[in-house]
Protein backbone atom coordinates (compact mmCIF):
# COMPACT_ATOMS: atom_id res chain seq x y z
CA UNK A 1 0.00 0.00 0.00
CA UNK A 2 1.02 3.53 -0.79
CA UNK A 3 0.34 6.95 0.59
CA UNK A 4 0.31 9.92 -1.77
CA UNK A 5 -1.41 13.13 -2.63
CA UNK A 6 -3.39 13.51 -5.93
CA UNK A 7 -5.95 16.40 -6.41
CA UNK A 8 -6.14 17.23 -3.16
CA UNK A 9 -7.24 13.70 -2.15
CA UNK A 10 -5.53 10.87 -0.60
CA UNK A 11 -5.19 7.79 -2.67
CA UNK A 12 -3.98 4.74 -1.63
CA UNK A 13 -2.97 1.54 -3.81
CA UNK A 14 -3.86 -1.18 -1.73
CA UNK A 15 -1.91 -4.49 -1.47
CA UNK A 16 -2.88 -7.44 -3.93
CA UNK A 17 -5.16 -9.39 -1.25
CA UNK A 18 -7.27 -12.56 -1.59
CA UNK A 19 -10.66 -13.63 -0.21
CA UNK A 20 -12.62 -16.50 0.11
CA UNK A 21 -15.67 -18.06 1.65
CA UNK A 22 -15.52 -21.08 4.27
CA UNK A 23 -17.53 -23.03 6.27
CA UNK A 24 -17.29 -22.20 10.27
CA UNK A 25 -18.31 -25.64 11.28
CA UNK A 26 -15.06 -27.43 12.67
CA UNK A 27 -16.36 -30.62 11.32
CA UNK A 28 -16.50 -29.13 7.83
CA UNK A 29 -14.58 -25.80 7.06
CA UNK A 30 -15.51 -26.52 3.00
CA UNK A 31 -14.00 -23.33 1.23
CA UNK A 32 -15.85 -21.70 -1.56
CA UNK A 33 -15.07 -18.97 -4.11
CA UNK A 34 -15.58 -15.39 -3.05
CA UNK A 35 -17.94 -14.84 -6.08
CA UNK A 36 -19.81 -17.95 -5.39
CA UNK A 37 -23.38 -17.35 -4.48
CA UNK A 38 -23.95 -19.26 -1.12
CA UNK A 39 -25.86 -18.34 1.96
CA UNK A 40 -24.70 -21.55 3.95
CA UNK A 41 -22.27 -24.40 3.20
CA UNK A 42 -23.43 -26.12 0.52
CA UNK A 43 -21.92 -29.70 1.94
CA UNK A 44 -23.70 -29.29 5.67
CA UNK A 45 -25.14 -26.07 5.86
CA UNK A 46 -23.12 -24.23 8.35
CA UNK A 47 -22.96 -20.83 8.49
CA UNK A 48 -20.13 -19.09 6.10
CA UNK A 49 -17.32 -16.88 6.93
CA UNK A 50 -15.47 -14.47 4.60
CA UNK A 51 -11.44 -14.77 5.41
CA UNK A 52 -9.52 -12.10 3.74
CA UNK A 53 -5.73 -12.29 3.77
CA UNK A 54 -3.62 -8.78 3.56
CA UNK A 55 -0.02 -8.28 3.52
CA UNK A 56 -0.28 -4.42 5.21
CA UNK A 57 0.85 -4.35 8.75
CA UNK A 58 -0.69 -3.19 11.35
CA UNK A 59 1.34 0.28 11.80
CA UNK A 60 0.44 0.83 7.65
CA UNK A 61 -3.12 0.69 8.06
CA UNK A 62 -3.73 2.43 11.42
CA UNK A 63 -2.00 5.09 9.52
CA UNK A 64 -3.90 5.13 6.42
CA UNK A 65 -7.45 4.87 7.95
CA UNK A 66 -6.41 7.86 10.23
CA UNK A 67 -5.00 9.76 6.76
CA UNK A 68 -8.55 9.02 4.86
CA UNK A 69 -10.09 11.12 7.71
CA UNK A 70 -9.46 14.03 6.16
CA UNK A 71 -10.10 12.57 2.31
CA UNK A 72 -13.07 13.49 0.12
CA UNK A 73 -13.37 10.42 -1.86
CA UNK A 74 -16.34 8.84 -1.67
CA UNK A 75 -15.19 5.67 -0.50
CA UNK A 76 -13.07 7.57 2.16
CA UNK A 77 -16.21 9.24 3.67
CA UNK A 78 -18.08 5.87 4.31
CA UNK A 79 -17.35 4.56 7.81
CA UNK A 80 -17.30 1.48 5.85
CA UNK A 81 -15.33 1.47 2.69
CA UNK A 82 -12.58 3.69 4.61
CA UNK A 83 -11.65 0.21 6.04
CA UNK A 84 -11.62 -1.47 2.80
CA UNK A 85 -8.44 -3.28 2.99
CA UNK A 86 -10.40 -5.29 4.97
CA UNK A 87 -13.22 -5.93 2.90
CA UNK A 88 -13.38 -8.72 -0.05
CA UNK A 89 -13.38 -6.66 -2.93
CA UNK A 90 -11.05 -5.20 -5.23
CA UNK A 91 -10.46 -1.50 -6.11
CA UNK A 92 -12.66 -1.30 -9.02
CA UNK A 93 -15.90 -2.72 -7.06
CA UNK A 94 -19.15 -0.80 -7.69
CA UNK A 95 -19.59 0.08 -4.81
CA UNK A 96 -23.08 1.23 -3.64
CA UNK A 97 -23.01 3.57 -0.94
CA UNK A 98 -24.74 6.27 1.12
CA UNK A 99 -21.96 7.57 3.05
CA UNK A 100 -22.87 5.08 6.05
CA UNK A 101 -21.40 4.72 9.23
CA UNK A 102 -18.96 7.67 10.50
CA UNK A 103 -21.43 7.52 13.90
CA UNK A 104 -20.43 9.33 16.88
CA UNK A 105 -19.16 8.21 20.28
CA UNK A 106 -20.96 9.95 22.83
CA UNK A 107 -20.05 10.55 26.70
CA UNK A 108 -23.12 9.44 28.52
CA UNK A 109 -23.04 10.87 31.91
CA UNK A 110 -26.84 10.80 33.13
CA UNK A 111 -26.75 6.78 31.70
CA UNK A 112 -23.67 6.35 33.60
CA UNK A 113 -25.01 7.54 36.74
CA UNK A 114 -28.04 5.56 36.39
CA UNK A 115 -26.28 2.11 35.81
CA UNK A 116 -23.93 2.89 38.44
CA UNK A 117 -20.87 3.60 36.54
CA UNK A 118 -17.97 6.49 36.39
CA UNK A 119 -18.71 6.73 33.13
CA UNK A 120 -20.50 5.24 30.01
CA UNK A 121 -19.99 5.80 26.47
CA UNK A 122 -22.83 4.99 23.62
CA UNK A 123 -21.55 4.40 20.08
CA UNK A 124 -25.02 5.65 18.26
CA UNK A 125 -25.36 3.30 15.31
CA UNK A 126 -29.15 5.00 15.06
CA UNK A 127 -27.21 7.85 13.16
CA UNK A 128 -26.70 6.37 9.90
CA UNK A 129 -28.79 7.17 6.71
CA UNK A 130 -31.57 4.82 7.09
CA UNK A 131 -31.30 5.49 10.86
CA UNK A 132 -30.12 1.90 12.33
CA UNK A 133 -26.76 -0.12 11.91
CA UNK A 134 -27.92 -2.24 9.10
CA UNK A 135 -26.63 0.53 6.67
CA UNK A 136 -23.28 -0.80 7.06
CA UNK A 137 -23.71 -4.28 6.20
CA UNK A 138 -26.39 -3.05 3.21
CA UNK A 139 -23.89 -1.20 1.54
CA UNK A 140 -21.58 -4.28 1.33
CA UNK A 141 -24.31 -6.48 0.43
CA UNK A 142 -25.92 -4.94 -2.14
CA UNK A 143 -22.23 -4.07 -3.90
CA UNK A 144 -22.04 -7.92 -3.77
CA UNK A 145 -25.58 -8.01 -5.73
CA UNK A 146 -24.21 -5.80 -8.03
CA UNK A 147 -21.30 -7.81 -8.68
CA UNK A 148 -23.34 -11.14 -8.81
CA UNK A 149 -25.56 -9.64 -11.26
CA UNK A 150 -28.52 -10.32 -9.30
CA UNK A 151 -32.32 -8.49 -10.42
CA UNK A 152 -33.75 -8.84 -7.17
CA UNK A 153 -32.77 -8.29 -3.74
CA UNK A 154 -34.90 -9.78 -0.73
CA UNK A 155 -34.88 -10.07 2.96
CA UNK A 156 -37.17 -11.09 6.00
CA UNK A 157 -36.97 -8.17 8.75
CA UNK A 158 -38.71 -7.03 11.83
CA UNK A 159 -38.28 -3.50 10.30
CA UNK A 160 -35.09 -2.24 9.98
CA UNK A 161 -33.15 -4.55 7.91
CA UNK A 162 -35.84 -3.60 5.01
CA UNK A 163 -35.62 -0.17 5.36
CA UNK A 164 -31.89 -0.33 4.15
CA UNK A 165 -32.30 -2.51 1.95
CA UNK A 166 -35.16 -0.34 0.27
CA UNK A 167 -32.73 2.56 0.31
CA UNK A 168 -29.36 0.43 -0.79
CA UNK A 169 -31.71 -1.09 -3.62
CA UNK A 170 -33.16 1.94 -4.67
CA UNK A 171 -29.80 3.34 -5.22
CA UNK A 172 -28.72 0.59 -6.76
CA UNK A 173 -31.73 0.51 -9.04
CA UNK A 174 -32.50 -3.07 -8.05
CA UNK A 175 -35.77 -4.31 -7.36
CA UNK A 176 -36.34 -5.21 -3.62
CA UNK A 177 -39.20 -7.32 -1.67
CA UNK A 178 -39.43 -7.46 1.88
CA UNK A 179 -40.88 -9.49 3.98
CA UNK A 180 -42.45 -8.53 7.27
CA UNK A 181 -44.88 -9.91 9.93
CA UNK A 182 -48.09 -8.14 9.37
CA UNK A 183 -48.70 -5.69 11.99
CA UNK A 184 -45.59 -6.37 14.11
CA UNK A 185 -43.30 -3.73 12.55
CA UNK A 186 -43.16 -0.12 13.21
CA UNK A 187 -44.50 2.64 11.38
CA UNK A 188 -41.37 4.38 10.91
CA UNK A 189 -40.28 1.56 9.60
CA UNK A 190 -42.88 0.65 7.05
CA UNK A 191 -42.82 4.77 5.96
CA UNK A 192 -39.16 4.51 5.25
CA UNK A 193 -39.67 1.39 3.14
CA UNK A 194 -42.66 2.49 1.33
CA UNK A 195 -41.01 5.57 0.29
CA UNK A 196 -37.64 3.95 -0.95
CA UNK A 197 -39.90 1.97 -3.59
CA UNK A 198 -39.77 -1.71 -2.09
CA UNK A 199 -42.44 -4.31 -2.55
CA UNK A 200 -43.46 -4.66 1.12
CA UNK A 201 -45.06 -8.09 2.11
CA UNK A 202 -47.07 -8.44 4.66
CA UNK A 203 -46.93 -12.24 6.02
CA UNK A 204 -48.71 -13.87 8.49
CA UNK A 205 -46.91 -14.97 11.35
CA UNK A 206 -43.63 -13.41 12.70
CA UNK A 207 -40.13 -13.00 12.22
CA UNK A 208 -39.04 -16.64 12.25
CA UNK A 209 -41.89 -17.62 9.71
CA UNK A 210 -40.66 -14.91 7.56
CA UNK A 211 -37.14 -15.58 7.80
CA UNK A 212 -38.21 -19.43 6.75
CA UNK A 213 -40.07 -18.62 3.40
CA UNK A 214 -37.17 -16.62 2.27
CA UNK A 215 -34.59 -19.13 2.60
CA UNK A 216 -36.69 -21.08 -0.31
CA UNK A 217 -37.03 -18.22 -2.21
CA UNK A 218 -33.79 -18.51 -2.50
CA UNK A 219 -33.14 -20.77 -4.76
CA UNK A 220 -34.18 -18.95 -7.95
CA UNK A 221 -30.98 -17.83 -9.41
CA UNK A 222 -31.99 -14.38 -10.15
CA UNK A 223 -33.15 -13.72 -6.24
CA UNK A 224 -30.39 -12.28 -3.81
CA UNK A 225 -31.04 -12.78 -0.26
CA UNK A 226 -29.48 -9.66 1.32
CA UNK A 227 -30.02 -11.13 5.64
CA UNK A 228 -27.20 -11.41 8.15
CA UNK A 229 -27.32 -15.12 7.32
CA UNK A 230 -24.90 -13.29 4.18
CA UNK A 231 -21.24 -13.44 5.26
CA UNK A 232 -21.01 -10.09 3.41
CA UNK A 233 -23.65 -8.14 5.72
CA UNK A 234 -21.64 -9.39 8.76
CA UNK A 235 -18.35 -7.60 6.20
CA UNK A 236 -20.06 -4.75 6.42
CA UNK A 237 -21.27 -4.51 9.83
CA UNK A 238 -17.49 -6.03 11.49
CA UNK A 239 -16.20 -2.27 10.13
CA UNK A 240 -18.26 -0.32 12.89
CA UNK A 241 -16.23 -2.48 15.68
CA UNK A 242 -13.11 -0.58 13.36
CA UNK A 243 -14.40 2.93 13.67
CA UNK A 244 -15.35 2.37 17.33
CA UNK A 245 -11.61 1.13 17.94
CA UNK A 246 -10.56 4.14 15.67
CA UNK A 247 -12.64 6.45 18.14
CA UNK A 248 -10.96 5.11 20.75
CA UNK A 249 -7.62 6.00 19.58
CA UNK A 250 -7.37 2.07 19.41
CA UNK A 251 -7.39 1.77 23.44
CA UNK A 252 -9.51 -1.37 23.79
CA UNK A 253 -12.38 -0.59 26.22
CA UNK A 254 -13.19 -3.46 28.97
CA UNK A 255 -16.71 -4.06 27.98
CA UNK A 256 -18.61 -3.81 24.74
CA UNK A 257 -22.49 -4.13 24.85
CA UNK A 258 -24.49 -5.14 21.65
CA UNK A 259 -28.42 -5.91 21.86
CA UNK A 260 -29.38 -9.45 20.60
CA UNK A 261 -32.13 -10.29 17.91
CA UNK A 262 -31.21 -12.77 14.88
CA UNK A 263 -27.14 -12.19 16.27
CA UNK A 264 -25.47 -10.69 13.28
CA UNK A 265 -24.61 -7.74 14.54
CA UNK A 266 -22.70 -9.68 17.70
CA UNK A 267 -21.60 -11.95 15.00
CA UNK A 268 -20.27 -9.08 12.89
CA UNK A 269 -18.81 -7.07 16.28
CA UNK A 270 -16.60 -10.54 17.09
CA UNK A 271 -15.40 -10.77 13.75
CA UNK A 272 -14.19 -7.46 13.42
CA UNK A 273 -12.16 -7.33 16.81
CA UNK A 274 -10.58 -10.93 16.14
CA UNK A 275 -9.40 -9.59 12.96
CA UNK A 276 -8.02 -6.27 15.01
CA UNK A 277 -6.23 -8.39 17.30
CA UNK A 278 -4.97 -11.34 14.87
CA UNK A 279 -3.43 -8.07 12.99
CA UNK A 280 -1.41 -6.58 16.14
CA UNK A 281 -3.82 -3.48 15.47
CA UNK A 282 -5.47 -3.81 19.30
CA UNK A 283 -3.77 -5.30 21.69
CA UNK A 284 -6.22 -7.09 23.49
CA UNK A 285 -10.40 -8.35 22.96
CA UNK A 286 -12.91 -6.07 24.57
CA UNK A 287 -15.24 -8.51 26.49
CA UNK A 288 -18.61 -8.72 24.35
CA UNK A 289 -21.67 -8.69 26.31
CA UNK A 290 -25.12 -9.27 23.96
CA UNK A 291 -28.33 -8.25 25.93
CA UNK A 292 -31.28 -9.83 24.95
CA UNK A 293 -35.16 -8.88 25.85
CA UNK A 294 -36.51 -11.82 28.45
CA UNK A 295 -38.90 -12.85 25.76
CA UNK A 296 -36.87 -13.60 23.26
CA UNK A 297 -34.00 -14.33 24.85
CA UNK A 298 -32.75 -18.21 23.20
CA UNK A 299 -29.15 -17.17 23.24
CA UNK A 300 -29.59 -16.04 26.64
CA UNK A 301 -31.28 -19.12 27.97
CA UNK A 302 -28.15 -21.47 26.89
CA UNK A 303 -26.01 -19.76 29.32
CA UNK A 304 -28.32 -18.73 31.86
CA UNK A 305 -27.24 -21.64 34.32
CA UNK A 306 -23.78 -20.48 33.71
CA UNK A 307 -21.49 -17.97 35.84
CA UNK A 308 -23.45 -14.31 35.74
CA UNK A 309 -23.94 -15.21 31.58
CA UNK A 310 -20.99 -16.36 31.31
CA UNK A 311 -20.47 -19.75 29.46
CA UNK A 312 -17.74 -21.75 31.65
CA UNK A 313 -15.40 -24.79 30.41
CA UNK A 314 -18.12 -27.39 31.80
CA UNK A 315 -21.02 -25.58 29.28
CA UNK A 316 -19.29 -26.21 25.88
CA UNK A 317 -19.79 -30.11 26.16
CA UNK A 318 -21.56 -30.21 22.52
CA UNK A 319 -24.98 -30.67 23.82
CA UNK A 320 -24.66 -27.76 25.85
CA UNK A 321 -24.13 -25.65 22.20
CA UNK A 322 -27.74 -26.68 21.01
CA UNK A 323 -29.87 -24.03 20.87
CA UNK A 324 -33.49 -24.26 21.71
CA UNK A 325 -36.02 -21.84 19.48
CA UNK A 326 -38.20 -19.95 21.26
CA UNK A 327 -41.75 -20.51 19.74
CA UNK A 328 -43.82 -17.26 20.57
CA UNK A 329 -40.95 -14.30 21.21
CA UNK A 330 -42.59 -11.88 22.95
CA UNK A 331 -41.26 -8.21 23.09
CA UNK A 332 -42.10 -4.63 22.91
CA UNK A 333 -38.83 -4.44 21.52
CA UNK A 334 -40.18 -5.45 17.71
CA UNK A 335 -36.48 -5.03 16.52
CA UNK A 336 -35.42 -7.93 18.66
CA UNK A 337 -38.25 -9.90 18.76
CA UNK A 338 -36.78 -13.39 17.63
CA UNK A 339 -37.02 -16.81 18.76
CA UNK A 340 -34.80 -18.66 16.35
CA UNK A 341 -31.72 -16.20 15.80
CA UNK A 342 -29.77 -17.26 12.53
CA UNK A 343 -26.44 -16.18 13.32
CA UNK A 344 -26.27 -18.11 16.94
CA UNK A 345 -23.49 -19.93 16.40
CA UNK A 346 -21.29 -17.22 15.47
CA UNK A 347 -22.52 -14.98 17.81
CA UNK A 348 -21.62 -17.89 20.55
CA UNK A 349 -18.22 -18.24 19.26
CA UNK A 350 -17.80 -14.21 19.73
CA UNK A 351 -18.86 -14.41 23.57
CA UNK A 352 -16.41 -17.08 24.01
CA UNK A 353 -13.52 -15.93 21.81
CA UNK A 354 -14.37 -12.14 24.04
CA UNK A 355 -14.92 -14.17 27.46
CA UNK A 356 -18.22 -11.78 26.73
CA UNK A 357 -21.72 -13.16 28.67
CA UNK A 358 -25.20 -13.15 27.10
CA UNK A 359 -28.07 -11.97 29.59
CA UNK A 360 -32.25 -10.82 29.23
CA UNK A 361 -33.12 -8.08 30.62
CA UNK A 362 -37.21 -7.38 31.28
CA UNK A 363 -39.95 -5.01 30.04
CA UNK A 364 -39.81 -2.96 32.43
CA UNK A 365 -36.10 -2.48 32.19
CA UNK A 366 -35.85 -2.12 28.79
CA UNK A 367 -38.40 1.16 29.00
CA UNK A 368 -36.73 3.27 31.51
CA UNK A 369 -33.62 2.18 30.38
CA UNK A 370 -34.64 4.11 26.94
CA UNK A 371 -36.10 7.03 28.47
CA UNK A 372 -32.56 7.61 31.11
CA UNK A 373 -30.83 7.50 27.22
CA UNK A 374 -33.30 10.06 26.08
CA UNK A 375 -32.18 12.29 29.20
CA UNK A 376 -28.42 12.39 27.75
CA UNK A 377 -30.25 13.87 24.88
CA UNK A 378 -29.65 11.20 22.99
CA UNK A 379 -32.35 8.54 22.26
CA UNK A 380 -32.84 5.13 21.15
CA UNK A 381 -35.51 2.87 19.98
CA UNK A 382 -36.23 0.00 22.37
CA UNK A 383 -34.30 -2.67 21.42
CA UNK A 384 -31.24 -0.63 22.06
CA UNK A 385 -31.97 0.32 25.33
CA UNK A 386 -31.48 -3.12 26.23
CA UNK A 387 -27.40 -2.53 26.57
CA UNK A 388 -27.97 0.08 29.21
CA UNK A 389 -30.87 -2.29 31.11
CA UNK A 390 -27.93 -5.16 31.08
CA UNK A 391 -25.10 -2.80 31.91
CA UNK A 392 -26.87 -1.93 35.48
CA UNK A 393 -27.91 -5.43 35.94
CA UNK A 394 -24.38 -6.21 35.67
CA UNK A 395 -23.14 -3.80 37.80
CA UNK A 396 -25.66 -5.02 40.72
CA UNK A 397 -24.62 -7.84 40.30
CA UNK A 398 -21.10 -7.13 40.33
CA UNK A 399 -19.96 -8.51 37.21
CA UNK A 400 -18.56 -5.30 36.09
CA UNK A 401 -16.82 -2.81 38.09
CA UNK A 402 -17.49 0.87 38.29
CA UNK A 403 -14.37 2.64 37.30
CA UNK A 404 -14.53 -0.18 34.21
CA UNK A 405 -14.46 1.54 30.63
CA UNK A 406 -17.73 0.42 28.81
CA UNK A 407 -19.27 0.98 25.49
CA UNK A 408 -22.92 0.37 24.82
CA UNK A 409 -24.06 0.10 21.03
CA UNK A 410 -26.92 2.05 20.47
CA UNK A 411 -29.01 0.34 17.30
CA UNK A 412 -31.75 2.16 16.05
CA UNK A 413 -32.82 6.03 15.79
CA UNK A 414 -35.30 7.31 18.82
CA UNK A 415 -38.00 8.22 16.20
CA UNK A 416 -37.87 4.48 14.75
CA UNK A 417 -40.99 3.76 17.31
CA UNK A 418 -42.15 7.03 18.43
CA UNK A 419 -45.66 5.32 19.82
CA UNK A 420 -43.49 3.36 22.28
CA UNK A 421 -41.89 6.70 23.17
CA UNK A 422 -45.47 8.36 23.56
CA UNK A 423 -47.12 5.75 25.51
CA UNK A 424 -44.19 5.25 28.01
CA UNK A 425 -44.71 9.02 28.43
CA UNK A 426 -48.23 9.13 29.16
CA UNK A 427 -48.28 5.73 31.44
CA UNK A 428 -49.82 4.05 28.58
CA UNK A 429 -47.36 1.20 27.63
CA UNK A 430 -48.87 -1.93 27.98
CA UNK A 431 -46.82 -5.91 27.88
CA UNK A 432 -48.10 -9.34 27.66
CA UNK A 433 -45.07 -11.06 29.56
CA UNK A 434 -44.45 -13.55 32.34
CA UNK A 435 -45.25 -11.01 34.92
CA UNK A 436 -48.92 -10.00 33.25
CA UNK A 437 -52.26 -12.00 34.41
CA UNK A 438 -53.15 -14.87 32.11
CA UNK A 439 -55.12 -12.85 29.03
CA UNK A 440 -54.35 -9.83 30.75
CA UNK A 441 -52.04 -6.90 28.94
CA UNK A 442 -49.96 -5.51 32.19
CA UNK A 443 -49.24 -2.02 32.60
CA UNK A 444 -45.61 -0.67 32.33
CA UNK A 445 -45.09 1.78 35.11
CA UNK A 446 -42.48 4.81 33.67
CA UNK A 447 -40.47 5.71 36.26
CA UNK A 448 -38.74 8.26 34.01
CA UNK A 449 -41.95 9.28 32.50
CA UNK A 450 -42.54 12.81 31.27
CA UNK A 451 -46.06 13.03 29.86
CA UNK A 452 -47.17 16.91 28.20
CA UNK A 453 -48.82 19.24 30.22
CA UNK A 454 -52.12 21.01 29.37
CA UNK A 455 -51.21 24.63 30.45
CA UNK A 456 -53.42 27.82 29.49
CA UNK A 457 -52.20 30.03 26.75
CA UNK A 458 -51.05 32.92 28.97
CA UNK A 459 -47.47 34.18 30.44
CA UNK A 460 -48.88 33.87 34.07
CA UNK A 461 -49.87 29.94 33.66
CA UNK A 462 -46.73 29.25 32.24
CA UNK A 463 -44.87 30.83 34.16
CA UNK A 464 -46.54 29.41 37.01
CA UNK A 465 -45.66 26.00 36.01
CA UNK A 466 -42.36 26.28 34.92
CA UNK A 467 -41.72 27.42 38.56
CA UNK A 468 -43.56 24.29 39.85
CA UNK A 469 -41.96 22.19 37.55
CA UNK A 470 -37.80 22.50 38.28
CA UNK A 471 -35.97 20.12 35.83
CA UNK A 472 -35.57 16.78 37.34
CA UNK A 473 -32.11 15.24 37.60
N1 LIG B 1 -31.41 -3.42 17.30
C1 LIG B 1 -32.18 -3.06 16.27
C2 LIG B 1 -32.69 -1.67 16.24
C3 LIG B 1 -32.51 -4.00 15.26
O1 LIG B 1 -33.27 -3.62 14.24
C4 LIG B 1 -32.02 -5.31 15.37
C5 LIG B 1 -32.34 -6.31 14.36
C6 LIG B 1 -31.20 -5.63 16.47
C7 LIG B 1 -30.92 -4.65 17.40
C8 LIG B 1 -30.61 -6.96 16.64
O2 LIG B 1 -29.55 -7.17 15.77
O3 LIG B 1 -30.45 -9.16 14.62
O4 LIG B 1 -28.09 -8.48 14.36
O5 LIG B 1 -28.90 -9.39 16.53
N2 LIG B 1 -33.16 -6.15 13.44
C9 LIG B 1 -33.37 -7.09 12.31
C10 LIG B 1 -34.26 -6.49 11.26
C11 LIG B 1 -33.69 -8.46 12.70
O6 LIG B 1 -34.90 -7.22 10.51
O7 LIG B 1 -34.29 -5.26 11.15
P1 LIG B 1 -29.21 -8.65 15.29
Amino acid sequence: MTLGAMEGTIEITATRTSAEQHCIEPNCGARFGINERLYVCSQCGGLLDIERTTEDDAETLRTVWQARLASFDPRDRSGVWRYRELLPFTESAPIVSLAEGNTPLYDAPRSARYCGLAALRLKHQGLNPTGSFKDTGMTVAVTQARILGARTVVCASTGNTAASLAAYAARAELQCAILVPSGQITNAKLAQSLDYGAAVLELEGNFDDAMRVIRELTEDESIYLVNSINPFRIEGQKTVAFELMQQCGWRVPDHVVVPGGNLGNSAAFGKGFKELFDLGIIDRLPQLTIVQAEGAAPLAHLFSDSDGGRFTADSLLPDARQLAPVKYPNTLATAIKIGAPVSWKKALRAVLWTGGRVLSVSEDEIADAKAIIGRDGIGCEPASATTVAGIKQMIQKNLIEREETVVAVLTGHVLKDADYAINYHRQNLYTHDSESLPGEMRRIEGNYSNPPASVKATKAAILEYLKREQPQQ
